[in-house]
Parts: structure tokens; C-alpha cells; sequence
């Protein structure tokens, strides 16, 4: 039995990423920029038991469902390919916040999938190779693979080998926050990945979406580099609002938000109208995450919590890239 454990963090994309070029690679039409979340972290232990058989899942106790469990041995096949000695995978998950949809568990959960898997195998894959790894389960994971703030490259190679991670602030080099205001913890209806590739196949805004994004990436990152909060916030609600309305105008429209998101959004203008520098995004669910300064934070998350509709408002902070448990 070859066993070993790995955390990484979720992440929150302040430059979305929307539609594949590439569906079995997980190539994406664009680049796109993260933070890693400190407080939303999820725990994997694989274990390779040297026997045949089928691999199993446990996610925080229960059994994963059938398409979770089928992306999951996906990876692992990745893993294994040529060594089937290995046998049949173990995996145990643990989360430390709700697997709300559109609250990111696949990208902490695959980064710590693909980290677990290698390292349990013996391998030790430096950060570029394990993100190349993640991307092929969940795009979004790749980013988790490192701290701070980080692109995934758009790449031009076919084989995918130049679309990956990389850091652009480490986790402590910038005093900035998120506060996640959940709305619903129930699961939501359309997943992420059909509904980009409905916007990629039927959306009629979606050569402007890549435009656009590619234009906004590169804002985004003199941003970063400039340390320039009110100009990084204000590309972050530019990108989600276009994400949305791209998925919002496929044939099959993908329309995530509740009456409370909407509530979060004015929420989120009241704050600036009053002086606190607090800026929107959305992924893929009806939750609001809200980028604000480390001094801010309290104040952004007492203003979320007082919405109608809000479960409850998790606080993060740039955190690490993935780690051996
Ligand atoms: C809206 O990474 O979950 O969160 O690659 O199909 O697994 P797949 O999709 P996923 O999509 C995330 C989309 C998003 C935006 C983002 O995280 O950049």
C-alpha cells in the first residue's frame, strides 16, 4: 500500500475563465487570474492498494457521486498510466466549507487530488507539471496547484503543455481579502462546465467574451503588479458581469443568480458609495465573493451578512498553493 496526503486551497478568479478550446485537455479559450483562498481548503488522502479493483471515493464521509467519481479515476488513470501495480485508489475528501454550487470544490478538491495521486505514487512533479495534471481534471485546479495570485496561461501549443499556473504575488505580499457571502448551500442545477460549453457553441457574445477577457488578463495583471486595488476590483466586475451575460445568452440560458445575489450586488455599491473600496464577482453559482483591503474586511462582511437571503460569510485571504498533509 502506497499512501500520502495533500490541502490545497480553493480559488476565487478575479479574470474569469469561460469556455475550452480543447475539451479532453481542459485547454482554455483565454487566460485567467485567481486568488487562492486561505480559509477554503480541501484534505485528500489517496491510497494505491496494490490490488485490482475498482477505486473508491469517500467526499467528507459519503460516497461521491457517479460523474464525480468518474473524473476522479479519470486522474488517477493520468496517474497510474503504465503502472498497474499501483492498483486500485483509496480517496478519502475532506472540505472545510460547504460544497455549495459555485463555491469552487473542484478546483481545491482536484489540486489536491492530482498532489495526493503523485505523491502517493512516489512521484514528485514540480508546480508547473502538477497544474498541467489538475487542469485535466477541473480547469479552475490548476490555479489551486500555487498561492497568492495566479494566471493560468492561455498557452498555443495543442498538446497543452504551455497552459499552466503561474505566481504572480505570493500569498502575504498584498494585505487584501475576500468576503464570500453564501446564499444557498443547496447544489446547484447547471454545472459549470456544461454551460460554458453551451456559451462556446451557442452564445452570440462569445468571440467578444474572448476579446475582451484577453484584454482585461493583461489590465488585470499591471493591476496586480501596481498593487492597485480600485483598478483590479473594477477589471474583476467587468469580467464576472461578462462571463454572465455570455452564459445568460446561450440558446439554453444559463442564468445562476437569485434575488439575494442581486441584493449583494447594491450591497457591494452602497459600501463604495459610502468609501469602503469593496468590489464584486461570481462564479459559476448565486454566491458573491467581494474583493476588499485586509483592513476592510470586517466592515464588507458585517454589510453581507445584514442581506436577506445570505446563509453565511466566509473570510479569506491570499493563502498557499497545495501542501503534504
Ligand atoms: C466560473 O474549472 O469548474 O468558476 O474546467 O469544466 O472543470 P471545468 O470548469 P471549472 O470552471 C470554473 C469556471 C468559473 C470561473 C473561474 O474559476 O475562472
Amino acid at each position: 500500500m502506497k499512501t500520502a496526503g495533500a490541502r490545497a486551497r480553493s480559488n476565487m478568479a478575479l479574470v474569469k475563465y469561460w469556455g475550452k478550446r480543447d475539451d479532453a485537455l481542459v485547454l482554455p479559450h483565454t487566460g485567467s487570474l485567481s486568488m487562492t483562498l486561505d480559509s477554503l481548503w480541501t484534505e485528500t488522502r489517496v491510497t494505491f492498494t496494490g490490488e485490482p479493483g475498482d477505486d473508491t471515493l469517500l467526499l467528507d464521509g459519503a460516497p461521491a457521486r457517479t460523474g464525480e467519481t468518474a473524473r476522479a479515476r479519470a486522474l488517477l488513470d493520468l496517474v497510474r498510466a503504465g503502472r498497474q501495480e499501483l492498483g486500485a485508489a483509496r480517496v478519502e475528501s475532506h472540505n472545510s466549507f460547504p460544497t455549495a454550487g459555485g463555491l469552487a470544490s473542484s478546483a481545491s478538491g482536484f489540486a489536491a487530488l492530482a498532489a495526493a495521486a503523485c505523491w502517493a505514487a512516489g512521484d514528485e512533479p514540480d508546480a508547473r507539471a502538477l497544474s498541467i495534471l489538475a487542469r485535466r481534471a477541473s480547469g479552475s485546479a490548476c490555479r489551486s496547484v500555487l498561492g497568492g495570485f495566479v494566471e493560468w496561461t492561455r498557452g498555443e501549443r495543442a498538446d497543452g503543455e504551455d497552459s499552466f499556473a503561474l505566481q504572480h504575488l505570493a500569498p502575504g505580499a498584498w494585505d487584501v481579502a475576500m468576503a464570500i457571502a453564501v446564499v444557498d448551500t443547496g447544489r446547484k442545477e447547471k454545472s459549470s462546465r456544461d454551460a460554458m460549453k453551451d456559451s462556446v457553441q451557442t452564445s452570440p457574445f462569445f468571440d467578444a467574451w474572448v476579446t475582451t477577457t484577453t484584454q482585461a488578463l493583461a489590465q488585470a495583471k499591471a493591476a496586480l503588479a501596481a498593487r492597485d486595488l480600485e483598478r483590479l476590483g473594477a477589471i474583476a466586475e467587468n469580467s464576472f458581469l461578462r462571463m454572465h451575460a455570455t452564459a445568460m445568452a446561450n440558446d439554453v440560458p444559463a442564468l445562476f443568480w437569485k434575488p439575494p445575489t442581486l441584493a449583494l450586488l447594491e450591497q457591494v455599491r452602497a459600501l463604495r458609495h459610502d468609501g469602503t473600496g469593496a468590489w464584486s464577482t461570481i462564479d459559476a453559482g448565486p454566491h458573491v465573493a467581494v474583493l476588499t483591503a485586509g483592513a476592510d474586511v470586517e466592515r464588507v462582511r458585517r454589510a453581507l451578512a445584514d442581506v436577506p437571503g445570505v446563509r453565511e460569510v466566509l473570510v479569506a485571504r491570499p493563502g498557499p498553493g497545495v501542501e503534504r498533509m
